[in-house]
């Protein structure tokens, strides 16, 4: 059995002020039977895994320089995102392959770099809305999972988030039909590359406006194994609910 994941990526928001959130999640959910982890930028690495020490939730960085250390101005390493106390990263973001032309092997080598500290890497892959309308979803996802998917991956140092682009911030959802269809195939291609072991271990995560309103539904898909959520997990209000419905899933 796959335990299961509820992650939130608050993206570049929140200052000191929103640590308040963790309190709230760690009072909400002393024995929720799932597994929580929470990504705030940078700044607040230290501080959330301070106010989560002995709590249930559990910290992650948004993103990873793929070198140890040197001249990379203004990045982070591996080494000192699990030195502030985290222990999952997100890899391979859409807003990072888009905005900062991320591709499939820099997102590999990130989650190399995580495996190297012991973090467990978040590795998000998903379609365009041009290549869903083009009816090239499923060819894209299977070449991000297959290039962005480290050789050693395990269960315990890999998630895949299937995050369809045009989900994102958007209140668009793909079908459940749809989500179940690239999870189905996920499982697959893991199992393929992996074998049942290994690759029946590694957790799917779906995300794209997973709201309170609409987890129950997506939970209920074979191979959702939890949700990477944005904007619904910036207020213990809307994601505690969220984390409620997948552990009652
Ligand atoms: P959203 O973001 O929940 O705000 O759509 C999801 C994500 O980018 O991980």
């Amino acid at each position: 059995m796959r335990r299961k994941l509820a992650a939130g990526n608050w993206k570049m928001n929140g200052t000191q002020a929103r640590l308040d959130v963790l309190d709230a999640l760690n009072a909400a959910h002393v024995s929720t039977p799932c597994d929580i982890v929470i990504c705030p930028p940078a700044h607040l690495l230290i501080p959330a895994a301070k106010a989560c020490a002995t709590g249930a939730v559990e910290i992650g960085a948004q993103d990873t320089h793929t070198a140890a250390k040197g001249a990379f101005t203004g990045d982070i390493s591996a080494e000192m995102i699990a030195d502030s106390g985290a222990s999952h990263v997100i890899v391979g973001h859409s807003e990072r392959r888009e905005g900062y032309g991320e591709t499939d092997a820099t997102v590999c080598a990130k989650a190399i770099a995580a495996h190297a500290v012991r973090l467990t890497a978040i590795v998000c892959i998903g379609e365009s809305l041009a290549e869903r309308e083009a009816g090239s979803a499923l060819d894209v996802i299977a070449a991000q999972l297959q290039g962005s998917v480290p050789e050693g991956s395990t269960g315990d140092n890999v998630v895949v988030a299937y995050e369809p682009i045009w989900a994102i911030g958007t209140g668009k959802i793909p079908t459940m039909a749809q989500i179940g269809e690239v999870h189905a195939q996920l499982r697959q291609d893991l199992i393929a590359r992996f074998g049942p072991e290994i690759g029946g271990a590694i957790r799917l995560l779906y995300g794209g406006s997973v709201k309170p309103g609409n987890a129950s539904e997506i939970f209920a898909v074979p191979d959702v194994d939890g949700a990477l959520v944005g904007g619904a997990s910036l207020a213990a209000a809307d994601f505690t609910p969220i984390i409620t419905a997948l552990a009652d899933s």
